[in-house]
């Protein structure tokens, strides 16, 4: 080869390492064997289950990858969700004798035929009704991976700063610090992943090996006759490193415009809430470890005032609600936990509560500056 051809080619290789990371990609620095799970893990991820394999008896899809898709695996779904929880005294009730907080939109033929059903019955003892965008799910890997005490690093229950926000942890029944799902009511990716499988396909695993009752009465017999766990632990594993090893899509370059957005962004406060950079603690995982990103969350739950609210999970009242990761803002169209803001100046406008102050700083900038705001979120 030539020296001008050694040249193109190291150049070419360069390049190559510091492309973009789009929607879909896996982490950068994987080993060989990871991505090689990682791409196993997406087969796991898009299979679509039938009732032979073991979907339903109740479910709301046949496959993680109907729900999560666009513009990749992995991404954003048009499907919204009904969950109900039963809140009274200040205790919030997640109704498992009733079936869950998920509410299953569809029946298997089988169960259509033996109870007369086509979804779950809607809870008897629900105090309140969810809707619930189906999310994109990059970058939870590193997500899962912050440490508990930078997430309490910046919680603030009792407001001691005096401005106004109050971040604090959602913890689990048994006391863990809670952080995915809206209301951050669950602990681990792992655990997440391995309860979305019975709760969306009605397929059980390893880690949830029993199938949810049927608003409180047991499956009737005949009906799901696949022997449970209906995945093994192999596919639990492979799906759960396809989400973990997906990355978030890298932020386009910030122009002038976009630049002053993001100065603005933390100037009138909504940084408090979205922290823009977070950092990973050890892992196995050699490209998951220690690993500064772009998070725009803090982990925390806020009220945002009762225009907002709907259901209690765990610690979290009916106006709580985690602080949204900011990622891939460039693909979405309809915003918030139901998709009520169709704009992002929607989203902005519909923060109350503790977001309220933030809100009426975006509303008092001028015409230019909020185009400047609302140009640094869509570069994310
Ligand atoms: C019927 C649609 C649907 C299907 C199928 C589905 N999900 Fe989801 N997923 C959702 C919705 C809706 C949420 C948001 C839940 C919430 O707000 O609490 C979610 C949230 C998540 C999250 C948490 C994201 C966060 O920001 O905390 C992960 C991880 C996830 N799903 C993984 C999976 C996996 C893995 C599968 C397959 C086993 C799956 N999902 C199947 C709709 C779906
Ligand atoms: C008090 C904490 C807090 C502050 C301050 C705050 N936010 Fe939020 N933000 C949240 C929470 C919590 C959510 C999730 C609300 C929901 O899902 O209904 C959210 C959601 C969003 C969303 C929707 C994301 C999505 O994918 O649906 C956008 C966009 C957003 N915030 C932008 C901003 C901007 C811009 C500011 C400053 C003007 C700001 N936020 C200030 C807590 C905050």
């Amino acid at each position: 080869m030539t020296r001008l051809g050694v040249a193109l080619l190291f150049l070419f290789i360069a390049a190559g390492c510091n492309r973009p990371v789009q929607p879909g990609d896996p982490i950068p620095g994987l080993a060989r064997a990871e991505r090689d799970r990682f791409a196993r893990g997406k087969v796991v991820f898009d299979s679509e289950f039938t009732p032979h394999t073991g979907l339903g008896p109740l479910f709301n899809s046949t496959a993680c990858g109907e729900c999560h898709e666009d513009p990749k695996a992995g991404g954003r779904g048009d499907e919204v969700e009904i969950h109900a929880t039963a809140f009274s005294g200040g205790v919030c009730d997640p109704l498992v004798q009733e079936g869950g907080p998920v509410i299953q939109q569809h029946a298997t033929p089988a169960l259509k035929q033996a109870l007369g059903i086509d979804s779950e019955p809607f809870p008897p003892s629900a105090s309140a009704r969810a809707m619930r965008t189906s999310p994109v799910v990059f970058g939870r890997g590193l997500l899962d991976l912050v440490p508990d005490s930078l997430i309490l690093s910046y919680a603030d229950p009792d407001d001691r700063n005096h401005d106004g926000v109050r971040g604090r942890p959602n913890r689990s029944l048994d006391g863990r610090i809670g952080r995915f799902g809206r209301k951050a009511f669950v602990p681990t990716l792992r655990e997440f992943n391995a309860g979305a499988f019975p709760a969306e396909m009605g397929v059980t695993d390893p880690e949830q090996p029993t199938e949810e009752n049927i608003g409180g009465k047991p499956i009737p017999p005949g009906v799901d006759s696949t022997a449970d766990p209906e995945i093994n632990q192999e596919a639990l594993e492979l799906a759960d490193d396809f989400v973990r090893f997906l990355a978030p899509p890298t932020p386009a370059k910030l122009g002038k415009e976009g630049r002053r957005g993001r100065e603005l962004f933390s100037q009138i406060g909504c940084a408090t809430c979205h922290i823009p950079t977070l950092r990973t603690g050890d892992s196995p995982v050699p490209a998951l470890r220690r690993r500064e990103f772009a998070a725009y969350t803090d982990l925390l739950l806020h009220d945002l005032g009762p225009e907002l609210a709907d259901i209690c999970l765990g610690r979290a009242a009916p106006a709580d609600f985690r602080t949204e990761p900011l990622l891939d803002l460039r693909d979405a169209t309809k915003f918030l936990h139901d998709g009520r803001a169709t704009t992002l100046e929607q989203a902005v406008d519909l923060h109350g509560g503790e977001g309220a102050a933030a809100r009426n700083g975006f509303k008092v900038l001028t015409p230019a500056d909020r185009a400047a705001l609302i140009a640094f979120l869509k570069s994310l």
